[in-house]
């Protein structure tokens, strides 16, 4: 087998905890991916005072491949969120999150949904500033988004792509054009356009987003493939986070033409970091799309597969999933699983 390089940034909060039960899984399928280890976040702040350090830059550049952990992000002031600048860094300009569900008896049986997020754009550029009142130099605070045609076209090209490839019928263009009509009436815009080009092999509708979330919550099985702008995307890949059970179980991969970053949707959860109850699941449905994105589904299946034993026959869950296994626990149940 040929062997493949590979960054891994362990990360911050439960980040190192969840990627050593990832690797520890990916080595009993015998994954390609040979690891150079790299910081980021406060990890490589306290490794040398840099949030995304030059060697990480360079490491993600030779080997066009990473899994990340979570990094935190300092709320209001501090550093902007390395995530988005990596993304930026790297031109990882598709955001892939699928959900789907693994532990029954939930509200919903059978949720199977891709949210494509356009990674580059929208509010995420962060062109914010104050405008000082009197003696309050924080009186007013301005926002721009951006969005451009280039780039609403290639996101929603990727999101139809993905639907042919994968088998999935129909895509759903999320939007607020009737409030934002420049900024997200261009994305329906071009949109539109691109799913003509699709006619006949994949369905196209359009929600505005805050309908969107009503109707996620109320009949989820009418969505299929949704494609939105950055904030939306955000927001509604937790939402639909939710509908399987929580963050613990959301995966995203982070495309672009020249690299992939593979990491959990959740953040560093700095609440249960260290004590070793995380799920280190959605790492794992990653490092999935990972084995995947480099030609190794079958790898993938059976981790999903042994996954699926572990939940449903074993039922090792950990407390996010309202059992009371712990992070290691859960990766001992999955090699276990792996090895029979
Ligand atoms: P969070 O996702 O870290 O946590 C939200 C809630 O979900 C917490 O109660 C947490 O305990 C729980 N949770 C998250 N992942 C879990 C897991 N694997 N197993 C069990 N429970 C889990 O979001 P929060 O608290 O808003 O953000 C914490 C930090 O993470 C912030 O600094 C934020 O900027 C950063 N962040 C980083 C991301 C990334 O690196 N891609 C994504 C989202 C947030
Ligand atoms: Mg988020």
């Amino acid at each position: 087998m040929t062997r493949i390089s590979a960054t891994l940034i362990p990360g911050d909060g439960i980040g190192p905890e969840i990627t050593e039960a990832v690797t520890t899984i990916l080595e009993a399928v015998d994954a390609p991916f040979v690891w150079d280890r790299q910081h980021g976040g406060l990890d490589g702040v306290a490794h040398g005072g840099d949030p995304m350090p030059q060697a990480t830059i360079d490491s993600i550049g030779r080997t066009r491949l990473a899994l990340k952990g979570p990094l935190t992000t300092p709320v209001g002031g501090g550093f902007r969120s390395v995530n988005v600048r990596m993304r930026e860094a790297f031109g990882l300009y598709a955001n892939v999150r699928p959900v789907r569900t693994m532990v029954k008896g939930g509200r919903y049986e059978d949720i199977d949904i891709v949210l494509v997020r356009e990674n580059l754009e929208g509010l995420y550029v962060a062109f914010e500033h104050f405008i000082a009142v009197g003696d309050d130099p924080r009186a007013v605070a301005i926002s721009q988004g951006v969005n451009t045609r280039v780039e609403c076209e290639r996101i929603v090209k990727f999101a139809f792509d993905y639907a042919v490839r994968n088998g999935r019928k129909k895509v759903t263009l999320v939007h607020k054009a009737n409030v934002l009509k420049a900024l997200t009436g261009l994305f329906l815009e071009a949109g539109r356009k691109i799913a003509k080009e699709y006619e006949g092999r994949i369905a196209c509708d359009d929600r505005i987003v805050d309908a969107c979330a009503m109707q996620l919550v109320l009949k989820p099985e009418q969505f299929d493939v949704i494609v939105t702008t950055n904030l939306f995307g955000d927001i509604l890949s937790d939402q639909l986070a939710g509908l399987v059970g929580g963050l613990g179980m959301a995966p995203g991969a982070n495309i672009g033409p020249d690299a992939a970053i593979f990491e959990a949707v959740h953040g560093s959860a700095p609440d249960i970091a260290g004590k070793g109850v995380a799920n280190p699941l959605a790492l794992l449905l990653a490092a999935c799309l990972m084995l995947e994105h480099v030609d190794e589904a079958a790898k993938a299946r059976r981790i999903r597969e042994a996954v699926a034993l572990v939940l449903e026959t074993d039922r090792v869950r950990t407390p996010d999933l309202g059992g009371t296994a712990t992070t290691t626990d859960f990766a001992r149940a999955v090699t276990r699983r792996l090895g029979t």
